[in-house]
């Protein structure tokens, strides 16, 4: 692949990507400095750092939810994941966003857990594994401070019942051509992978549906996952829903320098994993792809580049404590004054303490994940 070619599906990110051209092929909308400004007035306060460092920096039509939130009209959060490993550092990110709109605006959370897509959608996994793996990740999705009166979850081999009679309207509105047009699918692929994007756009509407009254949906996302909400936006009207608003992210770079972290087609040692034991932290951080020299005296003398590191991308989405932390360090490195030892070692500290934190809260979160499942439809039709 040319060196300024990528590919960004759900399914697959490949390549250099760069995502002022990859909005504009999908046609979304900029995360401008006006709209983040009513966020952070909205919210009342400091934004969250995935908004405030532009790790989230495009949308759909959230400008007219916020419209109709400050005039008094409801709205939910909706994010989901597809089990089909021990979640990584990464995959947190949709869901700290949910959990500070939540805090911030006191909003439902849906949470989907795909057991069915990712058992469809990758050949080597067994059912026993995407349905393990769908607890184990609920529990440390739950585990970052959701709260339970407000939480849901539709965990789908086990919520079908609940999401089946909206899946029925929605499937039928979804033409095959446009599957294919937005996933190319292969002619091999089977019928399961190209019913599963009814299910995925099912919580959009579930909440209007279930309360018999307009609720919105705005979810945040990686920007990889705008193709299934395309085709969510393109049927919504004609069901009588509204469109779902989005907000969608960068991908957060791999450990050895990939788009993405990520454990298709590529190393055990490109993700952070939050079950990995800390001295497989420690060796993945130490071995990671930096933007420093060839050595010391160079990088003294020229500085290091945090635009291309994978260190610096783990400080900017979650490990710096303020933006004003996380600009100093960046002028550290440019300048030579920091060298990437010592900044893997204080990275290495942060993720450590937050690793042991997030172990504690996970076991508070398991007493509670099973009565947040959603397992009986509002009506039957
Ligand atoms: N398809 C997503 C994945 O592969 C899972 C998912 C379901 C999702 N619903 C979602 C992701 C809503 C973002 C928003 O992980």
């Amino acid at each position: 692949m040319p060196a300024d070619e990528f590919v960004v599906t759900p399914y697959e990110v490949r390549g250099k990507v760069d995502y002022d051209r990859l909005r504009e092929l999908f046609g979304t909308q900029e995360l401008s400095a006006e709209l983040l400004a009513r966020l952070r007035s909205l919210a009342g306060g400091e934004l969250h750092p995935l908004l405030s460092r532009g790790i989230y920096y495009s949308h759909r039509d959230l400008a007219p939810l916020l419209e109709a939130h400050a005039a008094g009209a409801p709205f939910f959060v909706y994010s989901g994941r597809g089990p089909s490993g021990p979640l990584h550092l990464s995959h947190l990110a949709q869901f700290d966003l949910c959990r500070w709109f939540q805090e911030r605006l006191h909003v439902p959370m849906y949470i989907q857990i795909t057991d069915d897509e990712k058992f469809w959608s990758r050949a080597g996994l067994t059912r026993e594994e995407t349905l393990r793996w769908g607890l184990e990740n609920l529990y440390d999705i739950l585990a970052l401070g959701f709260e339970p009166k407000r939480t849901h979850v539709f965990f789908d081999s086990r919520s079908i019942a609940a999401l089946y009679p909206l899946a029925i309207r929605v499937a039928r509105k979804i033409t095959y051509s446009s599957v294919k047009a937005v996933f190319g699918l292969e002619p091999s692929a089977n019928i399961g992978w190209i019913f599963y994007t009814a299910l995925q756009t099912v919580p959009c509407f579930w909440p209007s549906w279930a309360e018999g009254k307009t609720v919105r949906c705005l979810i945040p996302c990686g920007i990889d996952q705008d193709p299934h909400f395309r085709l969510t936006r393109d049927i919504a009207e004609g069901l009588g829903y509204p469109k779902p608003a989005l907000l969608h992210s960068r991908m957060i770079p791999g450990l050895l320098g990939e788009a993405a972290m990520s454990t298709t087609g590529s190393s055990e040692d490109s993700a952070l994993f939050l079950n990995d034991p800390p001295k497989t932290v420690e060796r993945k951080v130490r071995n990671a792809f930096t933007g420093g020299r060839a050595s010391v005296e160079e990088q003294r003398r020229l500085g290091a580049n945090p635009e291309i590191c994978s260190i610096w991308a783990l400080w900017r989405s979650r490990f710096a404590d303020s933006d004003e932390q996380l600009a100093r360090l960046t002028a550290d490195c440019r300048s030579g004054a920091l060298l990437c030892g010592d900044c893997k070692g204080q990275l290495l500290e942060r993720i450590h303490a937050f690793y042991r934190t997030h172990a504690e809260r996970r076991e508070k979160a398991k007493e509670w994940a099973e009565s947040a499942i959603v397992t009986e439809a509002p009506r039957p039709v």
